[in-house]
């Protein structure tokens, strides 16, 4: 089952375009893993999923006990030992939360980002991020943060298809393009620009102008029923039919459902 990861600057709508895209997977019949490895997690709440669920999702990197039993790291002593390889094969199942069949995730921010940090936290994160791309079964979706961090070399490997999101302007454009740089040098075979909200043809006139060569699978208007939604903590892909099949669309040009569903 594929495995995807959503990037692009700040703002655009990654977590947006995620949570609609788990509903378009989940229901071509895939179970979804649903993984939010952004700073402030805001996905179970794009996806709609009722509070006390929300509030029963703990990030792993602040489940201190869990990384200190996996890694046998000693607290508070940053100079000592600790296992690289971390057993996690268990934790998808003890701690996501799931609603209408996603399973949700959170893994909290990861320290140093940007300087490749070795510390327990980080690398149980990246030890459970590489589990689950390399699980056969299962559909993973990463909504990350511009920079990539939790993708590690081996890791980008097992990343089959990466959506960078741009809004009409120029900043966007630049971070996809570092972004494009980067997923390049990890290797990642799919990569694509989604245009999120686009306001007029103009608007995507600008964005094909400015992408090069990676293709656009596809663009999702600004549409006032998004931030409703955000507003009611509901389900984007409720709110907007328009929007799902938008999303549903873009999953058939990349290939990650097929023609049928
Ligand atoms: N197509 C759209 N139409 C209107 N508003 C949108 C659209 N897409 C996203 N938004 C709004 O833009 C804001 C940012 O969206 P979102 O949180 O999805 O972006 P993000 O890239 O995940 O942000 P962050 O980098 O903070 O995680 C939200 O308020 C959201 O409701
Ligand atoms: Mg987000």
């Amino acid at each position: 089952m594929p495995k995807i990861a959503v990037a692009g600057k700040g703002g655009v709508g990654k977590t947006t375009f995620s949570a609609v895209l788990a509903y378009v997977l989940a229901a071509a019949g895939q179970t979804v893993y649903a993984i939010d490895a952004d700073s402030s997690p805001t996905l179970g709440q794009a996806l709609g999923f009722p509070q006390e669920l929300q509030d029963q999702v703990v990030p792993i990197i602040e489940m201190k006990d869990l990384v200190q039993e996996r890694t046998g790291a000693v607290p508070g002593d940053s100079g000592s030992y600790f296992r690289l390889n971390p057993r996690v094969d268990d934790i998808p199942a003890r701690f996501a939360v799931e609603y209408r069949g996603i399973r949700l995730l959170e893994m909290g921010v990861v320290r140093g980002a940007g300087t490749g940090c070795v510390c327990p936290e980080n690398t149980m994160v990246k030890a459970l991020v590489t589990h689950l791309l390399l699980r056969e079964k299962e559909t993973v979706l990463l909504d990350m943060v511009a920079g990539l961090e939790h993708l590690g070399r081996g890791t980008a490997a097992a990343v089959d298809a990466m959506y960078i999101v741009v809004e009409p302007g120029q900043r966007s454009i630049g971070v996809a393009e570092d972004i494009a740089r980067m997923a390049k040098e990890l290797n990642i075979p799919s990569v694509w620009v989604v245009a999120n909200k686009v306001r007029a043809e103009e608007d995507l006139d600008f964005i094909r102008k400015h992408i090069g060569d990676v293709p656009l699978a596809g663009w999702l208007p600004r549409d006032d029923r998004v931030v409703e939604a955000d507003q009611l903590s509901a389900a984007v892909y409720d709110a907007s039919s328009d929007l799902a099949e938008r999303v549903k669309a873009i999953a058939k040009v990349s290939g990650l459902i097929s023609e049928g569903d």
